[in-house]
């Protein structure tokens, strides 16, 4: 029987790569250059491809599914995000579309943390100093900054990656409080305190972790509105969606001190970045680093080919997102 074929959108870990050249004729992208909509349903037509394997990179929207081939039964993103992807059109040509849940909740859950202790600690502006060498010895009023011990975390979004901030949090003596669409069950709330809106969260958010997901409700959540609710002082880390934050607002927040310092791993229109960003000093940046560790990544293309495998076996997707 012939060998399918499926389309690599972008380079994957070696090993991923060389998995998914064993079990299918491959069309991939050995410059990782993004490609455009033209450029992939050309390599989609061409190669008569059965699967789609993209990054949140590629925006699979349905003007793009109309014209792709009738071969193409799976669209299967590595990310555990999915907003790049018109599920609703998927599944309207019954074409499944999986994600990669799990795999990378440590990675990113380490990485939210980083960025709280970097932002409260002001990590960004100790490297710099001795970088430059500025750095005139220890005293005692050097960038000072503060501690989360017994501070309040406002986990705006409880879902996996929330939950694993959460564990890791109290292990630096943070309360927890969370809001969610719904409440969790009081074995996975472990004591953190359930907020019914995010305004009654905020308010008690000395430190505010945004972990859900980019949709239609969330799009915009922190404006200066929001920001005004925060505890004077705050610290925001989002290593969500960089949409969830209306940047012109946290900028200008940043730059008054009303929000004291921030951790951002996400950006709206990355890898674009919004120039307010760049010049302060109280905000400690990285490009979209969530789950960039070895073992996730790996974990992650072989999550996705697992996916690709069932639904060309004709079997149920392990991650179906529909
Ligand atoms: C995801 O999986 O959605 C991440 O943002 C990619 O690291």
């Amino acid at each position: 029987m012939a060998r399918q074929s499926i389309l690599l959108t972008r380079r994957l870990p070696p090993q991923v790569e060389a998995r998914a050249r064993a079990s299918y004729d491959v069309i991939d992208n050995p410059d990782d250059r993004i490609l455009t909509p033209q450029e992939l349903r050309e390599r989609a037509h061409n190669g008569k491809v059965a699967a789609l394997l993209v990054c949140t990179s590629e925006k699979v929207d349905e003007t793009l599914l109309a014209q792709l081939p009738d071969s193409l039964k799976a669209v299967a993103t590595f990310s555990v995000g999915y907003d790049h992807i018109d599920v609703a059109a998927c599944k309207a040509r019954g074409i499944m579309a999986t994600n990669t849940p799990d795999v990378l909740t440590d990675s990113t859950a380490d990485i939210a943390m980083l960025l709280l202790l970097g932002a409260a600690r002001r990590a960004y502006e100790g490297d710099r100093l001795v970088r430059a060498g500025e750095w005139k010895g220890w005293h005692t009023m050097m960038l000072l900054g503060v501690q989360p011990g017994g501070k309040r975390l406002g986990i705006f979004g409880m879902g996996r990656i929330g939950q694993a901030v959460a564990q890791r949090a109290r292990a630096f003596g943070m309360r927890i409080h969370y809001h969610n669409r719904s409440r969790l069950a009081p074995e996975q709330e472990a004591g953190a305190e359930y907020h019914a809106s995010p305004e009654s969260l905020l308010r008690v958010s000395d430190f505010l972790c945004l972990n859900a997901p980019s949709s239609p409700a969330t799009r915009g959540f922190l404006n200066s509105e929001r920001i005004a609710l925060l505890p004077e002082g705050a610290i925001v880390v989002n290593t969500a969606r960089g949409d969830l934050v209306v940047d012109d607002d946290l900028i200008a927040a940043l730059q008054s001190g009303r929000v004291r310092a921030a951790g951002l791993d996400v950006f709206a229109n990355e890898p674009a970045l919004h120039p307010g960003y760049a010049g302060l000093p109280n905000t400690l940046l990285l490009p979209h680093l969530g789950s960039a560790t070895i073992e996730t990544r790996d974990a992650m293309g072989f999550t996705a080919l697992d996916n690709i495998d069932a639904v060309l076996a004709g079997r149920a997707a392990p991650n179906p997102l529909w």
